[in-house]
């Protein structure tokens, strides 16, 4: 087996992350150094060794999280701010890591995984995953920048065209919008804000794919059912 798919089937990160602690030198097979990705190891003879621990194959396990502000999306922060595995390290035991990011003041559907392939499968824009978002701005949304937004805009030189956007509620004063989206960019949504002159006042994902944080409070957390592990798997 590839030694950055064995790395991700152990659930030390996903693949692109695996890859990339191969390339650092991080990962040694029986003792040796080995910086070479498609390195073939054999899991029933080889050691295979990261921060100088044995790796060895785990239970999967899923879950999706719905994330509080003020918690980083991370395995740990050199800040010693809260991280979005405290929410959870007391029932389960399994080093998890989240399968993409919410920012820190965003909120909503995180999934948090063992399953490096898995991971990949959500973060992977070509796996064409959906993400839905809610956003609330300062003021209204004006025609000209829905039509911008609908129409597609580039972001970093990359095309990002919703898969659906709308206007949810008009409050008072500020609009709730829905966006969906498949791109998996760090910050997108207020990047695309910032770039038509939108003002962002709260950022929410409701869902990825068919898993939603329906019913869960902030902080809760439950099981994937097979049914949403699966739709992910066979993608
Ligand atoms: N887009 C953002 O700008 N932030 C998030 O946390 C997620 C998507």
């Amino acid at each position: 087996m590839r030694l950055q798919k064995y790395l991700a089937y152990c659930g030390i990160a996903s693949r692109r992350k695996s890859e990339e602690l191969i390339k650092q030198g991080k990962i040694t097979v029986n003792g040796k150094i080995i910086t070479e990705c498609g390195y073939d190891i054999n899991p029933e003879k080889d050691y295979v060794k990261y921060k100088g621990k044995l790796i060895k194959i785990e239970n999967k396990i899923y879950i999706v999280l719905n994330k509080p502000r003020n918690y980083i999306c991370s395995t740990s922060d050199e800040k010693g701010r809260k991280t979005v595995i405290d929410l959870i390290k007391f029932k389960i035991k399994q080093r998890l890591y989240p399968a993409g990011r919410l920012d820190f003041d965003t909120t909503g559907c995180l999934i948090l995984t063992n399953d490096g392939e898995f991971a990949d499968k959500i973060m992977h824009p070509k796996y064409e995953v959906e993400k839905r978002y809610t956003l609330k701005i300062k003021g209204r949304i004006e025609d000209n920048k829905l039509t911008k937004l609908k129409n597609g805009i580039k972001i970093e030189g990359k095309f990002i065209k919703p898969k659906v956007i709308k206007i949810l509620f008009r409050k008072e004063k500020n609009d709730i919008i829905s966006i969906t989206v498949t791109e998996g960019m760090n910050h997108l949504i207020k990047k695309m804000c910032k770039e038509v002159g939108l003002e962002l006042l709260w950022l929410k994902r409701e869902s990825i794919g068919i898993v939603s944080i329906k019913g869960l409070e902030y902080g809760d957390w439950r099981f994937l059912t097979p049914d949403e592990i699966n739709y992910f798997k066979r993608r």
